[in-house]
């Protein structure tokens, strides 16, 4: 009995709950759902929105999608009731199908080798977003602003439920998932465009040491021709896993080491870890000890957890006066020549922990207008807020330069400040399978610059998958290839000649498609569409590809169809396009949008040779005769376009009815002057694709 009446009283009062919300129209097609009982000082300033949401009107009366309240004994909980057919995205980095429908994720940032914690539903990222699309293409999205802890579970109901007070859900309708993903990326705000060595090929290892292995490492790629930009220097590289230091042993003249790699067209990225080693003898916990920048205990002292170093304290982000500091401290290692940075850990993983991180009542200051509160709270933004302050810091030493930060951890909104990639995977077929759904995914969440460690971290990969690897992740977005110290080497010359060839040629594939994968990502900075895509979005009344998660597409024209796939759906028509280069077993088959014209550079070893004042044009016509492209251009780095500084190249071909194709170059947007280019044509048809050279201007026959 006394069962039933507190049952009746839960539902009277998620019914009031209702009744009571206020409900804002932000803009005509996104509308703000308020619960009764919200506390702004619980959520706000959310870290999600680039700016706080400025409601303007009621929603209208027939908006269907509308957000239920309720709670659930200390969980708060929105329920979303949508209805059957819809497919649904998004949700960040998580573990399965690119189709979400049916699963429960958690939002819990989780140091997790391997994706097996609590059955994976818990990664090191958290995204309370979730896309739907709809059956007649059009779209919805649904963000839950809240950093508690939370799941999310995706059905005919969408339950968002969470160990916090009660949060507010903001909703997106759309005509298409592309207009989607342009109305959510004015929210949460745009990626930012990297300087263009980020998108080069990266070599890292955990860790090349002493100084001599970075060198020879270098020297290698060169050696074997392959094509790369970065080299990663990995925790080793300091002095006992101080950060912000470098080892007296290892790496003495760390300047020396910079200058080498500079000399060769690479760049340097190193790790910063969050923990700093408890040690008085250390400058750096003793600035911060004096200054009482630490995340406290529940007790208000400074929390202490195990991480590389041994014991940690741990700088609280919330505050503005520890992010000033912490940003202040890249100066210095920045004038050693780096040039980007790696933050890891930042979940923060916590190894002395049965929770793997900091107790749920740890205690985060705030500031800013940010409320104190516990771990609970700040734990799924402890990286977001790192993360910002480390981009202000490399800011702060190079004002003139595009920042390159990579994070582990992160949350909805994190991509305004910091690449991603998804963590410890394991070299396995699974988890090269596994990845591309995942950096699809988080694609669709906002974040486009993301990718797994190509090659797999965990155990020793093999020779085989080696190759396998690098010929899908020289697609993805960030291409690093990347492992743990107790595995093989896995360099791409570390196996046998096949395995170098093979990865080689996957790497120069990337390299010639520099000048297009870069004018995806500037693509993607302005209208929020990830540079890798899933399938659909080539068509999105194609409900046959809204499943598709082995092929993916790179930006619109592209699409990459890894070897081993099977029974793989591709928009009807897409052209199969050949590179120039030796074929062998691994290499993924590529396929071009009817319709589309995809510039090519001339193979180069690095960013800062790539020359693009010679191209190649793969002209692919639709059934009419048509094909237009589109090629971006700037400085590379700096800031310069956002002053008008780059250059935009539209291309047009048309086919008459004598047969010959006109193809024209124009200078359509930008105040860098157009340069002159040395053009080839490359007509993309039936499988072949036919070179021509060609002068602007110029009509050219083409003859199969
Ligand atoms: C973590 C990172 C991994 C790195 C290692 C050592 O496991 O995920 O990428 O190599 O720490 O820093």
């Amino acid at each position: 009995m006394r069962h039933l009446f507190s049952l009746l009283l839960l539902c009277l009062a998620s019914l009031l709950a209702v009744s009571a919300q206020q409900c804002y129209m932000a803009d005509s097609r996104v509308a703000v759902f308020y619960p009764a009982a919200y506390d702004a000082a619980a959520h706000q300033p959310s870290p999600i929105f680039e700016r706080e949401l400025c409601p303007t009107a009621a929603v209208a009366a027939d908006w269907s999608l509308r957000p239920v309240f309720s709670q659930d004994g200390a969980q708060s909980v929105a329920t979303v009731h949508v209805g059957e057919g819809v497919d649904y995205y998004g949700e960040g980095e998580v573990n399965g199908t690119l189709r979400r429908g049916g699963t429960t994720v958690t939002l819990w940032n989780t140091d997790n080798p391997n994706y097996c914690e609590e059955d994976s539903t818990r990664l090191y990222q958290s995204h309370p977003w979730l896309m739907g699309v709809r059956r007649d293409g059009t779209a919805f999205g649904l963000i839950a602003d809240c950093t508690w802890r939370m799941t999310i579970h995706a059905d005919a109901d969408v339950t968002f439920r969470s160990d916090g007070p009660a949060f507010r859900v903001v909703v997106i309708e759309a005509e298409s998932p592309q207009a989607l993903m342009q109305q959510f990326t004015d929210l949460v705000g745009h990626a930012p465009l990297p300087p263009m060595w980020a998108l080069g090929y990266q070599q890292c290892r955990f860790s090349y040491h002493p100084d001599t292995q970075v060198m020879d490492i270098a020297d290698q790629l060169r050696r074997h021709r392959i094509p790369c930009d970065v080299i990663w220097m990995d925790i080793h590289y300091m002095d006992g896993f101080r950060i912000f230091t470098f080892s007296p042993e290892e790496f003495p003249h760390p300047r020396r080491v910079t200058d080498y790699l500079h000399a060769r067209h690479f760049k340097s990225v190193c790790m910063i870890d969050p923990g700093i080693k408890v040690d008085s003898t250390f400058w750096l916990d003793r600035e911060g000890t004096a200054a009482d920048y630490w995340v406290q205990d529940s007790r208000h002292q400074p929390y202490v957890g195990n991480v590389w170093p041994g014991p940690c304290h741990f700088p609280d982000f919330t505050r503005p006066e520890v992010r000033r500091w912490w940003s202040g401290l890249y100066p210095a290692l920045m004038a050693e020549g780096i040039d980007g940075v790696w933050n890891d850990m930042n979940e923060p993983a916590i190894g002395s922990s049965a929770t793997k991180t900091m107790p749920l009542d740890a205690h985060h200051r705030g500031g800013e207008g940010l409320a104190a509160g516990p771990h609970l709270r700040y734990h799924n933004v402890y990286a977001h807020y790192m993360v910002k302050a480390s981009r202000d810091g490399l800011l702060l030493s190079h004002p003139d330069r595009r920042p390159f930060v990579l994070s582990r951890a992160g949350f909805l909104g994190s991509h305004r400040y910091a690449a991603m990639w998804t963590g410890d995977n394991k070299s396995s077929y699974h988890h090269l399978r596994l990845s591309i759904p995942m950096s699809l995914n988080i694609g669709l969440s906002g974040q486009p610059f993301n990718g797994a460690d190509i090659g797999g971290f965990n155990t020793s990969t093999t020779a085989e998958l080696l190759a396998d690897w690098t010929a899908v992740g020289a697609f993805y977005p960030f291409a690093r290839n990347h492992c743990d110290q107790g595995g093989v080497r896995q360099e791409p010359w570390a196996f046998d000649r096949a395995t170098l060839d093979a990865c080689r040629t996957a790497i120069n594939r990337r390299y010639r498609l520099l000048p297009y994968i870069y004018t995806a990502f500037e693509e993607a900075t302005r209208t929020g569409m990830p540079v890798m895509r899933p399938v659909f979005m080539a068509d999105v009344h194609d409900l046959a590809l809204r499943g598709e998660e082995q092929a993916f597409l790179v930006g619109g024209d592209l699409a990459v169809v890894p070897r081993w796939a099977e029974k793989v759906h591709l928009p009807a028509l897409w052209q199969r396009l050949t590179l120039e280069e030796q074929p062998d077993k691994y290499q993924a088959t590529l396929y071009q949008r009817p319709g589309s014209v995809v510039p090519l550079a001339n193979l180069a070893q690095n960013v800062e040779e790539l020359a693009t004042d010679s191209l190649t044009l793969l002209v692919c016509l639709d059934a009419d005769g048509r094909a237009t492209g589109r090629l971006y251009e700037d400085a590379r780095d700096g800031f310069g376009y956002r002053e008008g500084q780059y250059t935009v190249y539209t291309f047009t071909a048309q086919r008459a009815d004598d047969g010959t194709i006109a193809v024209s170059m124009r200078h359509t947007d930008g105040t860098l002057p157009p340069r002159r280019h040395t053009l080839r044509l490359g007509l993309v048809s039936a499988g072949r694709v036919k070179y021509t050279p060609w002068r602007e201007g110029e009509a050219v026959q083409w003859r199969f």
